[in-house]
């Protein structure tokens, strides 16, 4: 773990100093700060042309620290351009990511207002994240970090900093989840680290078995889980402060495991479908964040666990399931799944008339050809969805809105149940979208595909690791923090 602080704009011996780089035509430039000198700033421009520095976005290097009073200096590149909030968050977690092993680390980057205190806080503790339970051996990341800031007294600037840490210990809680091998992580025991984590945070925990789920006519939840020695679990979570302001329903999709199911995926990238979870584990981390952020909102968290494996017991191709609340579904294809649990969790979540719901899923392959592994989708109705987006720029996070056009449900038309689980391949989320709204009619909602941003399949970048993202954590809590005015 990192601790954080802040100090004012005097560097501390004994440290090693973190600078930021700009990208010019006539070399690196240092972003000037309060703690650096006119002298300084030379100096640090003189180490930084030595070591070959460019001061491009994901460049980290390192220079010896002596002459500006340091044993190290680190120079992190922000790219050409404008330097935004979000690219001084990503540079400061290029730089802790490759910093494990510092004992001491100065933060000589702009930090003259609590937003970029937050950003900061944030950057450094997501880029720190590792993900260690199945190594014997780890390095430390590093221990004490200093952001130097001529705010640094202030209570506002401590706020943000402390914000800035539960929001990056939120996002490690989701990408801890994704990250977890499918064996240990079942809707068992993710319902049981619910629980857990939940009594920690003083937040209330329901978990529904899979006799209580037969019971209420969970039949999404059951069809998807049948196939699988593990079944599925409805978990209810809720932060209940004192007049809140407005009541919101998360749900996340909670598949631990995607074989497809009967409808098998090919072996290729099959072990990808771990991330499968990462809605539910959002979600989790979300309330979590409500709790330890006291919130003045009401949080209703719902995560729908279920393993999709094929076995005599799996719900056939052509099956015929009831949804809670009795709408009948023919599945067509047992590797549209997702949709399936979240309708169930949709249901129950809208049963307590919230304000607003918003779910959260790995829903498509079709989300990653639209929009890549860095951006998500967003589908709902007007407001929620641009609410969304707007949470998700303040926070960092890469959303596009997408439409619900009202012909693609035509394709979803089943001769023998209200609806099929599939239609038209192309517009495929957005036919997945239509499904899920077509359960929650006339409700405030929207809902975030995150297929692809969820697992990063690639290099690390920034302060996104490999595997697990946390991706939708920050988005989330935002946007429950503009539900509280
Ligand atoms: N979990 C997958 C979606 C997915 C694909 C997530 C790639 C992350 C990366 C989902 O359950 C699924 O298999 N969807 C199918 C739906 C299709 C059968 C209509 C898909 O997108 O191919
Ligand atoms: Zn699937
Ligand atoms: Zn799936």
């Amino acid at each position: 773990m990192t601790t954080f602080e802040l100090a004012p704009s005097t560097p501390r011996s004994g440290a090693a100093l973190l600078v930021a780089l700009r990208e010019t035509d006539g070399g690196p430039s240092v972003l000037p700060v309060e703690a650096l000198g006119e002298d300084e700033v030379a100096e640090l421009e003189r180490l930084a042309a030595l070591v070959g520095a460019r001061g491009s976005r994901d460049e980290v290097l390192r220079a010896p620290g002596e002459t500006v009073g340091h044993t190290l200096v680190v120079f992190t590149g922000t790219g050409r351009g404008d330097v935004t909030v979000e690219r001084l968050r990503q540079a400061a977690g290029a730089a802790t990511r490759t910093l494990h092993g510092v004992e001491a680390l100065d933060v000589a980057l702009p930090a003259e207002v609590p937003e970029l205190v937050g950003a900061l806080t944030e950057g450094l503790a997501l880029g720190a994240y590792r993900f260690t339970r199945y190594h014997a051996t780890t390095s430390t990341p590093v221990a004490h970090t200093r952001i130097l800031s001529p705010i640094s007294g202030e209570a506002d600037a401590a706020a943000a900093m402390r914000r800035g840490i539960i929001l990056a210990d939120s996002v490690a809680i989701a990408r801890d989840l994704v990250n977890t091998a499918p064996v240990d992580l079942h809707p068992e025991s993710f319902a049981a680290h619910a629980v857990a984590a939940g009594a920690e945070a003083g937040i209330a925990v329901e978990v529904r078995d899979e006799d209580a789920l037969e019971r209420e006519g969970c039949g999404g939840l059951i069809a998807v889980g049948r196939g699988s020695a593990r079944p599925p679990r409805l978990v209810r979570l809720e932060h209940a402060p004192a007049s809140p302001a407005a009541h919101v329903a998360l749900v996340g999709k909670g598949i631990t495991f995607d074989s497809g199911g009967l409808s098998l995926k090919p072996a290729k990238d099959m072990g990808d479908m771990k991330s499968d979870m990462a809605g539910a584990a959002a979600v989790l981390a979300a309330v979590l964040a409500a709790a330890r952020l006291e919130l003045p909102v009401r949080v209703t968290g719902w995560l729908a666990l279920a393993e999709n494996m094929p076995s005599g017991s799996a719900t056939r191709p052509s099956d015929v399931i009831t949804i809670r609340g009795g709408r009948t579904v023919e599945v067509l294809n047992t590797d549209a799944e997702g949709r399936l649990v979240l309708a169930d969790a949709l249901v129950a979540a809208a049963e307590e008339d919230p304000d607003v719901i918003l779910d959260i899923a790995t829903l498509t392959g079709a989300q990653l050809i639209a929009l890549g592994n860095r951006v998500s989708a967003v589908m709902g109705d007007d407001e929620v969805r641009s609410d969304v987006v707007a949470a998700a720029d303040a926070a960092g996070e890469q959303f596009w809105p997408m439409p619900l056009p009202p012909e693609l449900a035509e394709s979803m038309k089943s001769p023998i149940a209200d609806i099929a689980n599939i239609g038209d391949r192309n517009g495929g989320m957005l036919v997945a979208g239509l499904f899920l709204q077509s359960f929650i009619p006339d409700r405030r909602w929207a809902h975030l595909d995150i297929a692809g941003p969820a697992l990063n399949t690639h290099e690390p970048w920034g302060y996104t690791p490999k595997g697990g993202t946390g991706v939708g954590v920050r988005t989330l809590v935002t946007v429950l923090e503009a539900m509280c005015g």
